[in-house]
């Protein structure tokens, strides 16, 4: 008998029926609980499509998608998600309004009930104190489309008993996810390591040093990243990233290594988020997406060799501060932002003293606390 097989689910916007989908994929009866009854109805229409679609692409048969939905029940009441094993929220990232949901929810449910949050960016251990039984509380962070994303990160508070982390880490193996354990702090991994890629190339654009297209161009030729940076954030949403970055920054106590960028704000601001508004920092009406990129060896080698070298730092000041292991931070970026390959794997390939060099350079340029190097980085390149 599974120990998690009843998994309430609080808040059925993207994340939330995404999660549905995979705990109701392995059997486990999901109970949907949204305040707004339409929106997880319309959420469960959507669900409805995919598995139509999946069925037509041969990725599942009708009776899959049938045990799916049949596993899905969307409440009526908050009151009704009394059997759950495991509630998973997915509400608004707001600390406050989740709070009050975690005090609700102690007083319905049995004090065996392990809740989580999928919070991107508000402290675990923070959530965890609105509880009676705080120790009972743990992060599972899903990446969005959570069906898709394989990577999950799971994020212990101060407070959370040490035979959770391995339960759940062990339960998302069996929801065929890849989980990695962070330490609860800004960003936990993937929103961490990952800001330079954004916030390196905002730099280089603002410097003039190259354009928007040269500087996708050289991460995708040069690096083998799907997308550039200014692809990607067209993709996230400038409105979503920049809060991601800001958020970040804030949490960091204003280091200024993670500091926002201006011109993503404007952009933010404009309304020019991307795709989904068709402008962003490209443009996706008809066909003007005219991309040139300059395609002058020296100048792609140099950009890519920034943005790079600022990854790789992250990477292993993220492992010289134990936020998470080394083969974790390799997974969070290979399958939770489809990176090439782990970061530190390609510092090793590289050389850990030529990204030390570019680094130290840029420190000697800008005197900027923004470039200082990780000691472990240095105590790499000196081995
Ligand atoms: N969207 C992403 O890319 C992403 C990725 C990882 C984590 N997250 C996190 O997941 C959570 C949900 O994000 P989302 O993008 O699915 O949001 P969303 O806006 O799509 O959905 C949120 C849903 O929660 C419901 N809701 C709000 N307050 C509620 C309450 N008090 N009780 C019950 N239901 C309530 C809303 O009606 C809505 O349907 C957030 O904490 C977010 O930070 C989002």
């Amino acid at each position: 008998m599974k120990k998690y097989k009843n998994i309430g689910i609080i808040g059925a916007g993207s994340m939330g029926i995404g999660i549905a989908q995979i705990a109701a994929s392995v059997d486990c009866k999901v109970l949907l609980y949204d305040q707004n009854k339409n929106a997880a109805k319309s959420s469960l229409i959507k669900l409805e499509k995919i598995l139509t679609r999946l069925i037509e692409k041969d990725r599942i048969n009708t009776s899959k998608k049938d045990s799916i939905l049949s596993n899905i029940i969307i409440l009526d009441s908050l009151q009704e998600i009394q059997e759950s094993d495991l509630i998973i929220e997915a509400i608004i990232e707001d600390s406050t309004t989740k709070k009050e949901l975690f005090i609700k929810l102690e007083s319905i449910v049995s004090k065996d009930c392990i809740f989580a949050s999928n919070t991107s960016s508000i402290s675990i251990t923070n959530l965890a104190s609105s509880l009676n039984n705080p120790d009972r509380f743990i992060g599972i962070h899903f990446f969005n489309p959570a069906p898709l994303m394989p990577l999950v990160e799971v994020v212990p508070a101060l407070q959370t008993k040490e035979s959770l982390v391995q339960e759940i880490h062990d339960l998302l193996l069996d929801w065929n996810k890849s989980p990695v354990v962070a330490k609860d702090t800004p960003g936990f991994i993937v929103n961490r390591i990952a800001r330079p890629f954004y916030s390196e190339a905002l730099r280089i654009y603002e410097e003039q040093i190259a354009d928007f297209a040269t500087i996708d161009f050289a991460m995708k030729e040069i690096g083998g990243f799907k997308m550039g940076p200014f692809e990607l954030m067209d993709f996230i949403g400038n409105d979503v990233n920049y809060a991601v970055t800001e958020s970040v920054f804030k949490s960091f106590y204003y280091d200024p290594r993670y500091k926002p960028s201006f011109t993503q704000k404007q952009y933010a601001d404009a309304g020019w988020h991307g795709r989904k508004t068709k402008r962003g920092y490209y443009d996706y009406t008809d066909n003007k997406n005219s991309r040139m990129p300059l395609k002058d060896t020296n100048l792609l080698n140099q950009i890519f060799d920034r943005i790079l070298a600022m990854l790789i730092n992250e990477a292993i000041d993220a492992l010289y501060l134990g936020i998470a292991t080394r083969n974790d931070i390799e997974m969070s970026m290979t399958k939770g932002v489809n990176y090439p390959k782990g970061l530190i794997q390609w510092g090793e390939e590289i050389n850990f003293s030529k990204v030390v060099k570019v680094i130290d350079d840029l420190y000697d340029k800008y005197h900027e606390d923004r470039y200082r190097c990780s000691p472990l980085l240095r105590e790499k390149a000196s081995k």
